[in-house]
This record gives C-alpha cells, structure tokens and sequence, in this order.
C-alpha cells in the first residue's frame, strides 16, 4: 500500500499528486533506462512508441527477461484488464493503445479480463447485474482500439469462472489473510470476496502456461495502481511452477481539474468518457484547469506551464504523437505565444475528432459483443 500523507496509490483509490519515483522505490519495481528503451526499439522492428519515448510507461519488473526470450524465439504473451465501470473514459484508453501497439509490433497473443467480480465486490451500490452490463459497454471501447481479434481473448470474470477457478484455488491456498492485510490494507471489516479477489487476477498471468503445458512469459502492461496485485501474483508463480508475469507500468493521466488527480469515472465533469456527444467532450476542454495566468497580458509576458496544464496534459497523453510538434506547443506555451484559450481549442478539435471515430468503431464492435456474451 502506498499511503504516503501527500498521495495514495492503491487498486481502488488513487489521489493526490503522485511521486512516481517514490513509488517505484516503494513498489521495488524497476525504472525504463535508455538501454531498454533503445533495445525495445530494436526488437520492436525499429520504431519506438511515444508513450516509451515519452517515458509515460516508465517503470516494469523483469521486462529484460521478456525480451531474452523472445530474442530466443520463446514469444510471450499480453495480459491486461479493467475493472469495468459504467463509462470508459479516454485515461483508460493509455494502456490499451500502448497494449495494441505491443501485439502488433511484436505479434503475440493477448488476454484481456473483464473483473466484473471485483467491481461488485468493491462497490457497495453496484448490482451484478450492473457490472456485468458495464463488462459488455466497456469491451466495446476495448475493441474500438483495434485490437486483432484473431489473437486476442477477452474473459469476463462471472462468464468463464469454470477456466479460472480452479486455478484461482491454487493461489489463493498459498495467499495468507496477513499478507493481504500487508499489501491492500484490508481489516476485518473487509468483505471476505475482496480479500479472495486477487487470486482471480492472477490466473490469466498463468494461463498461457497452464494452456501451452510449457512455461510462457506473460508481459502485463496496467496503470501502476495494479502493481499490487501482480507483487501478489509474482510471488506465488514459483511456488506454483509458473514463471513470474512480468510488467510495464504507466503513469496516470491527469484529471482536466489539474496534475493532482487521475480522471475518474466517478467525476463527470472532470472526466472525458468515450461515449460522451464529442460537442460536450469539447466543453469539458474549454473548461478544464491550465498552466495558464490570471490575465493574458502576464501570460503573454511570463509564459504558462504545461507541466501542470491539463491540456498540455492530454496532449501528451494522447492526443499529439508528433514529438516534434508537441515539443513546439510546449514551448510557445511557455514562453506566452500560446494562450490558454487556443490551446484549448487545439486540443477540443482533436478530441472531438476521436470521439467520432472512436464511436463509429465501438458501434461496429457490437454485434460481435453480443455475439460473445449470448455464447459464453
Ligand atoms: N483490476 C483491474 C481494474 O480495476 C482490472 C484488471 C484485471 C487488470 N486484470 C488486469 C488491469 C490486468 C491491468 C492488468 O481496472
């Protein structure tokens, strides 16, 4: 648990202003170097993807060990998930496309989960009927990110607990109540389903191993708030004969109110889900917190700071790949060229623009969702 007075990163609660470094030290997990970076470019056929480049994933357990073997010709596979929520908002959409980006440059599989039981297990109002309602909008918006579906599966966790659960025994037997007091803060006033719940996040990190019948690396890419339950996970694979998952974490994409909050699906005006009318997404923008000054003629003469601008944010989170131009903006933003209200208005465009695209793509995606969940 990473409780430190200034911010709080846990599976279910994240907030105040994030100290990625303290974090990492506190996780013991691993920076991205430069080396990494230069040897995932190589492997990844000679391109590196802006979130690498921009050090937004910049933290991972074990990922040498992952491309060793791959450079062996023993490929892992992807694991990711969500904790599915009535909306998807874009913040989520960073490790999906970092996730799509892998399987494509690298041509592996992917299991994706659906943890409808943890969301109904952690959310007191929610139905489970809700959550799984909320499992089949949300892979929606998993599948509008383009993922093949030839080489990807998607679990919902109450739809395929016959695959998991035996599993999911396995390590649950070897997870005792202290150390999952030790690392999510649970007390006794903790529903019993939520202590169990990790055992259900682990096993698609198993599986391709379990499946194969012969050890497969599992790559997980997830905001760093998961980083617990894999700590769990990792730990209990060799004990059980598996190969530790290895990870690659993100940071997280600030809240349009400012870099002291994540976007959170429980925030309506703060936050920009994919399903929102792309006209009110752009409102949201030209609402949202700034680097910006009191009035223009000082931000003319002093300059902003994108660092802590929202907009400058979402820019850098998604929507300017272009290093270069990003790198300008920044700058004419820093030295007073570039007031708030353009930036905003750059940025409403290119929102509103995805929006549209995004939405066409979720639409197209459904017969196909139906389909899965009439079978399953
Ligand atoms: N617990 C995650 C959430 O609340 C969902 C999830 C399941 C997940 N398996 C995962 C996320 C693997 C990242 C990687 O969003």
């Amino acid at each position: 648990m990473a409780k430190k007075g200034e911010f709080t990163v846990t599976p279910w609660e994240v907030s105040g202003n994030v100290d990625y470094d303290l974090l990492i030290k506190d996780f013991g997990s691993q920076r991205i170097d430069e080396p990494l970076r230069q040897r995932i470019k190589k492997l990844a056929g000679g391109e590196l993807h802006y979130m690498l480049r921009r050090d937004l994933f910049f933290s991972h357990r074990d990922l040498p060990w992952v491309l060793d073997e791959y450079e062996k010709g023993n490929k892992f596979s992807l694991y990711t998930g969500r904790g599915p929520s009535e909306h998807t908002h874009i913040g989520h959409l960073v490790p999906w496309f970092f996730t799509k980006w892998l399987q494509d440059k690298f041509n592996v599989p992917l299991l994706f989960q659906f943890t409808d039981d943890e969301k109904y297990l952690f959310k007191d109002k929610l139905t489970r009927k809700d959550t799984l309602e909320f499992s089949k909008e949300n892979m929606l918006d998993v599948l509008a990110v383009g993922f093949d579906p030839k080489k990807t599966r998607m679990i919902v966790d109450t739809k395929e607990i016959a695959t998991l659960y035996p599993h999911a025994l396995d390590v649950a037997k070897k997870v005792t109540f202290s150390t999952a007091k030790a690392v999510f803060g649970f007390t006794n006033d903790t529903n019993i389903g939520s202590i169990f719940f990790t055992s259900i996040q682990s096993v698609p990190a198993f599986l391709p191993t379990i499946e194969k019948g012969k050890p497969v690396p599992v790559l997980i890419p997830c905001a760093i708030d998961q980083d617990p339950h894999f700590r769990v996970t990792r730990d209990v694979a060799p004990r059980l004969g598996y190969p530790k998952p290895a990870m690659l974490h993100c940071r997280f994409v600030p809240a349009l109110l400012g870099p002291q909050s994540k976007m959170s699906a429980s925030d309506p005006v703060n936050t920009i889900f994919t399903t929102d009318a792309p006209e009110e997404a752009a409102k949201k923008v030209m609402r949202a917190f700034t680097g910006g000054r009191a009035t223009v003629a000082e931000q003319r003469e002093k300059g902003g700071n994108p660092d802590i601008c929202s907009v400058c944010q979402y820019l850098n989170f998604l929507f300017e790949p272009d290093d270069k131009k990003l790198k300008e903006r920044f700058e004419d933003y820093r030295n007073g060229k570039i007031l708030d209200g353009e930036n905003k208005a750059y940025l409403a465009e290119k929102v509103k623009a995805f929006l549209k695209e995004h939405q066409r793509k979720r639409e197209q995606a459904r017969p196909l969702v139906e389909k899965l969940f009439e079978e399953k």
